[in-house]
């Protein structure tokens, strides 16, 4: 019996994506409508130190070495500096990340560095304000571009930037954004759309796919694969005109990286899924508020670990969509 999250494929996860909320401050029109969500009720949610105990759990007995904080949007939490730093005191200590919409960036990314952030990736689907108003319904890009700059300056590195491509809405940016990346030094990956949005209007020949991604840069850039180092990263890497610039392509639908996850998940009300798409989810929450031991609450991640499914099932006849919408899960 391994005391790490194995499951029946041989995976293991140690990778531990931590959503601390489910609200936004944007309110992208693939993720959620205009008028938002219902929000998971406060007292549903982990306090602090539940939160805390949890990622220790996973830190100390599950063998969990990487901490990526999620949301919605992360930067909602009030007490985030106070919550990476119990997690940075944790032996052996994790390394710890952040994937933010950077729009409130720029005032905490000093903090958080300090409070022991080791990397952030921020996602940008536009550079024209118009376009980024329309997108994320919020006239905020100036603040992502700040947010974005603060984090290079606090030392964060790499800083990713992250770009969901949609055709006819922002699929003549591929290029654009490249450019502005390779100038301010930040490593792009563009994503290949899933289908989490509530609305359920994903459609699989609408999405930009990885294949389109790269043809259309190959026609300005020299694009050479970054040899052998996947692991259980989900981006393939390009060195752009002989490096040392890298760009990254997330192609979650065409070329599934399932098969080398090493991901697990824990939800802001205290919930672990074993995948993005999985159907059935944990609930530690209750077990904790029980008063179960470190050990219990343990072995019952471990059980969700074992019953994760080979893959999200995407390309395959049958496949429905997770009842909760991105947001809530953390990406
Ligand atoms: P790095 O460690 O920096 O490579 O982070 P990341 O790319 O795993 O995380 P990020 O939060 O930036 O997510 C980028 C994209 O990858 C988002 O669209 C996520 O939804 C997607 N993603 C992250 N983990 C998984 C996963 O386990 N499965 C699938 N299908 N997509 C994932
Ligand atoms: N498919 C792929 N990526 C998505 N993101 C949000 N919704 C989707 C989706 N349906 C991206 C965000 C962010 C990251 C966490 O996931 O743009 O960069
Ligand atoms: Fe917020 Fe991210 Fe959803 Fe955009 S994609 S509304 S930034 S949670």
């Amino acid at each position: 019996d391994s005391p790490l999250l194995v499951d029946r494929f041989g995976r293991v996860a140690t990778d531990l994506r931590v959503s601390l909320t489910d609200r936004c401050n944007l309110r992208c029109t693939y993720c959620m409508p205009a008028e938002g969500l219902d929000w998971l009720p406060k007292p549903e949610l982990l306090s602090d130190a539940e939160l805390t105990r949890l990622i220790g759990i996973a830190v100390t007995r599950l063998g969990v070495t990487n901490i990526r904080f999620t949301g919605g949007e992360p930067l909602l939490r009030p007490n985030l500096e106070d919550v990476i730093a119990a997690t940075a005191a944790l032996e052996p200590r994790p390394r710890i990340s952040m994937t933010t919409n950077g729009v409130s960036l720029a005032r905490r990314a000093e903090g958080l560095v300090r409070a022991g952030l080791d990397r952030v990736n921020v996602s940008l689907d536009s550079l024209d304000r118009v376009r980024f108003r329309e997108l994320t319904r919020r006239d905020r890009l100036e603040h992502v571009f700040e947010g974005l700059a603060a984090a290079r300056a606090a030392g964060l590195d790499p800083v990713k930037v992250n770009s969901v491509l949609m055709r006819g809405v922002n699929d003549d940016e591929a290029v654009p954004l490249l450019r502005f990346a390779l100038e301010h030094g930040y490593q792009l990956r563009f994503i290949e759309q899933m289908p989490l949005d509530p609305q359920h209007g994903w459609n699989r020949d609408e999405m930009v796919t990885a294949e389109e991604i790269l043809a259309t840069l190959r026609a300005e850039f020299e694009l050479t694969p970054v040899p052998d180092e996947r692991g259980g990263a989900p981006a393939e890497r390009w060195l752009v005109d002989g490096g040392p610039a890298v760009v990254g392509v997330i192609a979650s639908v065409t070329r599934p990286f399932c098969a080398a996850c090493d991901r697990t998940r824990l939800t802001a009300d205290g919930q672990v899924r074993n995948c993005l798409f999985s159907r059935s989810e944990t609930d530690l929450r209750a077990l904790l508020r029980a008063g179960a031991s470190d050990e219990e609450i343990a072995e019952r991640w471990r059980g969700d670990s074992w019953a994760k499914a080979a893959g999200h099932g995407i390309n395959e006849a049958g496949f429905f969509q997770p009842d909760r919408p991105m947001s809530a899960i953390g990406g």
